[in-house]
């Protein structure tokens, strides 16, 4: 901790740990990170909280499915989530998990406090209403059959005595919270929404629960628990050392004391209601003496969604990329990149992982890795490795560019739109800026003067080192305008111009052209972003995301189509691993795992960029599957229509070329090359029939 400068504090939400995390959980942990980097750079002492939400009737019941403890179950998840912080490069200084003691003792103190302090804010009574578990929301307050306005899942039934809020009771005081800080939730439209809500009359809120064993005990009445949602905004303070709020206590942390309140709550928008409207209520009872700016969080940023083919990217929906394989095969900027420049922050935004590949290449690894290796390459070969100095003879009469008084005053405000586009969290302005630099002062600008054709010229050495200092003096100042968003390759070049400083003590709004001093000695030079062959970084993705999907299956994706030497086409156009040399012998038990059913082909279709994938929609009596099979050099889909075939029910499904695969059609191996040829039948069979 730095006393010596201002705090900035800001969450992520805690997420769910009943699964791993997905792209979707990734996006709000790269947007803080970028916020925490960017706020350090202007002299902040951050903290950044997040951790893992552990408790609830979901957790219990997700690991029951498992056959292991609930504790178990967060246990393992919660290090995925910290992996895949680490893997991202993420700068959390804080990680909370409502498993933890320290924040039961927070929760069970908050609401002591709050019993004592505002001794009507919390009353018994029965609750009967509709609860979704997936969400912790109360979804209505009467027994009828109802789905979750967040996840669409029908909600259960509850009737049972708790514990309950009199939310009621502060409408007006919400009101006037939000007239007194008109920013509280951001953007403006939600807050909108909030005060509509709010103006609609507010009911009590149920904050414990009976049936529950999961969760933390109510104090004194351990026959209930708390509702997830009061302990898991908690974490909130719990997570930076709250322990009991009383005056000048000496358990609260000294972290605590000087972070508190949080400046920037950062959620998705779907739990907006949860942190502008209950959690400020919550805060006010405890704290009923208190100033706002004392102890209410400064702001609740609401972001969109990622959406997968127009839908919320989320585990339930069966729709998810996964971080962990992008990042393997593409380097952590790559991802980082990619959602902070496509997504417009605050709106909705598509992801695609051929959109991320081409960007990657057309961004990163042809823009400012190229500018910069090119731009190194050129200074150790021309000028000795040295940064050159800006030669007097270069100057306006030059006709350089540069030196023009309009270019003078654009680069001047680069700066200056950088850093207030990061104030005002618009991170695909910020990315469009700084890339502009790189295609206005790097790129067009060294194609336009060719150094190189110059280089071997002494009359011309004065030209050539002025274009290398302004092209050098360009991929610095980059890198530093980009170093929150990728932070692994400008730290990279960083070091790559010879600069022993660190780049984080460098102050984004202050950024001039020229801040690389001449005669620097450069580093060595090492290519930062390689280019990528999207066809085999797609199938390195999804081949890794299949593992993630069916851990242990070790199936080849899309590539398995292109034949390996143990894999058959014919094992390919099953999608089965390669078959082991010498197949042990198995009991009846083990076939009959096997559910076989014979299918009949609806329609065929090749899919573009796959030469040996076919696409086929399979009537298997009950249902149509969708069911990817490596024939396509055997077969032609126009042909395949029709025909019956033998298709593998119970396979867990898979992912190739982003498309899912909801079964396997059998095939006979023919020949050196294993040729598939398809099982099929003789006589009259209905699709559907079991083969056994
Ligand atoms: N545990 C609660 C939050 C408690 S905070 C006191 C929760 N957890 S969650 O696991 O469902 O994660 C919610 C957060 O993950 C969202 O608010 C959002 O920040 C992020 N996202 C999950 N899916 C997402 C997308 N598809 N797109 C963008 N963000 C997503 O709610």
């Amino acid at each position: 901790m730095d006393k010596s400068k201002p705090k900035y504090y800001l969450t992520t939400p805690i997420y769910y740990a009943n699964s791993r995390p997905h792209v979707g959980s990734a996006y709000t942990t790269i947007v803080c990170d970028v916020i925490a980097r960017y706020k350090r750079m202007c002299g902040f002492d951050v903290a950044y909280l997040t951790g893992t939400d552990e408790h609830g009737v979901n957790i219990e019941r997700a690991a029951e499915k498992l056959g292991i403890s609930p504790a178990d179950l967060v246990d393992r998840n919660q290090q995925i989530f910290r992996d895949l912080w680490k893997l991202l490069g993420i700068s959390y200084t804080d990680f909370v998990r409502t498993t933890e003691p320290r924040h039961a003792v927070a929760v069970q103190n908050l609401v002591r406090r709050t019993q004592r302090v505002s001794p009507d804010a919390i009353f018994k009574r029965k609750y009967e209403g509709r609860y979704c578990i997936y969400d912790n929301l109360y979804v209505s307050d009467t027994p009828e059959p109802a789905d979750c306005q967040i996840c669409g899942r029908p909600a259960e039934l509850i009737s049972e005595e708790n514990y309950f809020f009199r939310l009621s009771a502060y409408q007006e005081k919400l009101l006037q919270l939000y007239k007194d800080q008109p920013d509280f939730v951001q953007p403006d439209f939600r807050m909108n929404e909030v005060k509509s809500f709010v103006e609609s009359g507010l009911k009590d809120l149920s904050i414990s629960r009976k049936a529950i064993k999961w969760g933390i005990p109510w104090p004194g009445d351990p026959e209930h628990v708390f509702y997830v949602w009061y302990d898991a905004l908690t974490s909130y303070m719990s997570g930076i050392g709250f322990v009991d709020g009383e005056p000048n206590s000496k358990k609260d942390s000294d972290r605590f004391k000087k972070f508190w309140p949080a400046d920037v709550h950062m959620i998705g928008k779907e739990i907006i209601r949860f942190h502008a409207v209950y959690w400020p209520a919550f805060l006010m009872a405890v704290f009923p003496d208190k100033k706002l700016s004392g102890y209410m969080p400064g702001r609740i940023q609401a972001h969109g969604w990622l959406l997968f083919e127009q839908e919320k990217m989320s585990k339930s929906k069966g729709n998810v990329a996964y971080a962990e394989p992008i990042v393997k095969a593409l380097g952590n900027d790559a991802l980082r990149y990619y959602l902070l420049r496509e997504v417009v922050f605050g709106q909705d935004g598509n992801f695609s992982k051929d959109a991320l590949i081409t960007r990657y290449n057309a961004d990163l690894a042809n823009g400012l890795g190229n500018l910069a290796s090119r731009t190194l390459t050129m200074i150790e070969k021309y000028c000795d490795g040295r940064i050159p100095e800006m030669p007097a003879k270069f100057n306006e009469s030059t006709g350089v560019r540069w030196y023009s008084s309009e270019a003078e005053e654009s680069r001047n405000k680069f700066a200056k739109d950088i850093s207030s586009a990061y104030d005002n969290f618009e991170f695909s302005k910020v990315t469009e800026r700084i890339w502009e630099i790189v295609a206005q002062y790097g790129d067009a600008f060294l194609a336009q003067y060719k150094p190189w054709a110059h280089a071997e010229d002494p009359q011309m050495r004065w030209f050539v080192d002025g274009i290398l200092h302004i092209a050098a003096q360009t991929v610095w100042a980059v890198t530093v305008f980009a170093h929150p968003i990728i932070p692994e390759a400008t730290q990279g070049i960083w070091e790559q111009l010879g600069m022993s400083g660190k780049i984080t003590d460098q102050r984004i709004s202050e950024v001039k052209f020229g801040g690389l001093k001449p005669g620097t000695k450069i580093g060595k030079i090492e290519g930062v972003f390689p280019r990528a062959d999207k066809k085999e970084i797609l199938e390195r993705i999804e081949t890794m995301e299949n593992e993630i999907r069916n851990p242990g299956s070790a199936q080849p994706a899309a590539s398995g189509a292109e034949a390996t030497s143990s894999a058959t086409p014919a094992a390919i156009a099953a999608g089965a691993a390669p078959a082991p040399a010498v197949t042990a012998k198995i009991g009846i038990e083990d076939f009959a795992k096997v559910e076989l059913r014979v299918g009949v082909v609806k329609s065929a279709e090749r899919i573009q960029g796959a030469d040996k994938l076919l696409k086929l929609l399979v009537d298997i009596g009950e249902e149509v599957r969708q069911v990817l099979a490596g024939i396509a050099l055997s077969y032609a889909p126009e042909d395949l229509v029709g025909r019956k075939v033998v298709i593998v029910t119970n396979l867990a499904p898979r992912k190739m070329r982003g498309l899912e695969s909801n079964g396997m059609l059998l095939a006979a191996s023919v020949g050196p090359d294993g040729k598939p040829v398809l099982c099929t039948f003789a006589e009259d069979v209905p699709a559907g029939a079991k083969v056994k």
